[in-house]
């Protein structure tokens, strides 16, 4: 008898089942059920955010999160980003900031660097250096990382000058 269980949610934006299994956690299942291997594998004990996802609009560490958990919930991939709003504009400016190195934190950084920017529309670089806290890069020092997300906010401010 199998000890798998289906589960059904919703995963960038389409309905997806799942068979699960009860120890299974949201990272295995996304990455080696559904391919979806754009959210990495970093420390799988909560450590590094390399495994960030939005779970229901919050940044969620998907090693931590069990799979049967996910049911009836919704996620949000890396690969579902690109046709976020915020997180489409995270993605570019990640680029022309320079933010990107061996590239390995950068899905994580960019699905935290969203829900930062949709808690707060105008954070500074301290609450935006404190929101990737839980979020290691071994390459870029930061500062390109809370450049990319701060000229984000920026653009997002002018845009609303312009508009008034
Ligand atoms: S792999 Fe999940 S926090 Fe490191
Ligand atoms: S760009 Fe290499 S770990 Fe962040």
């Amino acid at each position: 008898m199998s000890d798998r269980t289906t589960i059904s949610f919703r995963l960038n934006g389409v309905t997806t089942r799942a068979r699960v299994s009860a120890t299974a956690s949201a990272l295995e299942m996304l990455r080696d059920d559904l391919g979806l291997t754009g959210t990495k594998y970093g420390c799988g004990e909560g450590e590094c955010g390399a495994c960030s996802i939005l779970l229901d609009g919050d940044s969620t560490n998907a090693c931590l999160l069990f799979a049967v958990d996910c049911d009836g919930r919704d996620l949000r991939t890396i690969e579902g980003l690109a046709s976020d709003p915020i997180g489409a504009k995270v993605q570019q400016a990640f680029v022309e900031a320079g933010a990107v190195q061996c590239g390995f934190c950068t899905p994580g950084m960019i699905v935290q660097a969203t829900d930062i920017l949709r808690r707060e529309p105008h954070p500074s670089r301290e609450c935006i250096s404190r929101g990737i806290e839980g979020n290691l890069c071994r390459c870029t020092g930061y500062v390109k990382i809370v450049d990319a997300i701060e000229a984000v906010a920026l653009a997002r401010d002018s845009a609303q000058e312009r508009a008034q």
